[in-house]
C-alpha cells in the first residue's frame, strides 16, 4: 500500500501536532506494511495553515529520517485548497506538487461551491499542473452530482478517494458516493488523508483491500493502492 494523502508533517497544519505524532503514525502506518507516503499538509490562502514549501523542508527531514529507519520512503507535497491564486502560488514555489513533479494534490469546500471552480483546474492545467482532487465522496455540494467529476476528469483532473469512507468513516453519504464513483471508474488513488494516530486510518487498510477487491476487482485494486502512486512519484502519465 501507498499512500498519497497524509498529515503527518508535525507543526504545521491540523495533522501530527509534535514529532512523536509524527513518529507514531509512521509506526501504525509501520505494522500494516505500508512502503510509500506523500505527505501533505494543507495550504489555505489567509488562514494560519500556510506553512511554505521551504519551511516545510525542516520538519521533513526529521520525519524522514524516522521514515528511513522503518523502511517507508516519505515524500513531501501539498494539499493545497483550490483559489485564485493557486498558479501564482505554484509559480512562486510557496506550495509544492507531489516529489516536484507535475501532480498537485489540491481540494475545495467541503460545504458550498467555489466560484469559477472549472476555470481556476483550467488554469493549473494551463500552468502544466496535473492537478489531484482529494476526496471527491466528501463534498456535499456534489454529492449525487457524478456528472461535476465526470467532467473533471475529461479536462485532465485525476481524483483521490479517502480509503476510510468506504468504510463508513466519513458517514452514510460519503460511502454511497465513493461507490458510485469507484463503479464509474473515475478514482485513480486511494489515500488515508491521516491527521492522527488516534484514527486508527492505517489499520483499516487489509479491511478496505477486501472491500475494494470486492467492488473493482484485484488488478484495480492494486491500481488504485500501489501503481498509479508510483506514476506520479516518478512524474510519469497516467
Ligand atoms: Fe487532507
Amino acid at each position: 500500500m501507498n499512500d498519497l494523502h497524509s498529515h503527518i508533517l508535525f507543526g504545521v497544519d491540523d495533522g501530527a501536532k509534535v514529532f512523536e505524532d509524527s513518529k507514531a503514525i509512521l509506526d501504525s502506518a509501520s505494522s500494516v506494511g505500508v512502503k510509500n507516503i506523500v505527505l501533505t499538509p494543507h495550504y489555505i490562502v489567509d488562514s494560519r495553515y500556510m506553512s511554505t514549501a521551504n519551511d516545510n523542508l525542516v520538519p521533513f527531514k526529521q520525519v524522514k529520517d524516522y521514515a528511513d529507519g522503518l523502511g517507508i520512503n516519505v515524500y513531501l507535497a501539498n494539499e493545497v485548497y483550490l483559489s485564485k491564486e493557486v498558479v501564482d502560488l505554484y509559480k512562486s514555489g510557496k506550495t509544492a506538487t507531489i516529489n516536484n513533479s507535475r501532480y498537485m494534490l489540491v481540494e475545495i469546500p467541503m460545504y458550498g461551491k467555489l466560484n469559477n471552480v472549472k476555470s481556476i483546474f483550467f488554469e493549473l492545467l494551463s500552468a502544466g499542473v496535473v492537478p489531484i482532487l482529494a476526496h471527491p465522496e466528501r463534498y456535499t455540494a456534489y454529492h449525487g452530482d457524478i456528472d461535476f467529476f465526470k467532467e473533471l476528469r475529461q479536462m485532465g483532473v485525476l481524483l483521490q478517494a479517502n480509503y476510510p469512507s468506504l468504510l463508513g468513516f466519513y458517514g452514510k453519504d460519503a460511502k454511497k458516493m465513493l461507490k458510485k464513483l469507484l463503479k464509474a471508474d473515475l478514482i485513480s488513488f486511494v489515500g488515508s488523508d491521516v491527521h492522527s494516530i488516534n484514527e486508527h486510518k492505517y489499520e483499516l487498510i487489509p479491511k478496505m483491500k477486501q472491500k475494494l477487491t470486492k467492488l473493482v476487482g484485484k488488478e484495480k485494486m492494486s491500481e488504485l493502492t500501489e501503481s498509479n502512486f508510483m506514476k506520479v512519484i516518478g512524474n510519469e502519465l497516467i
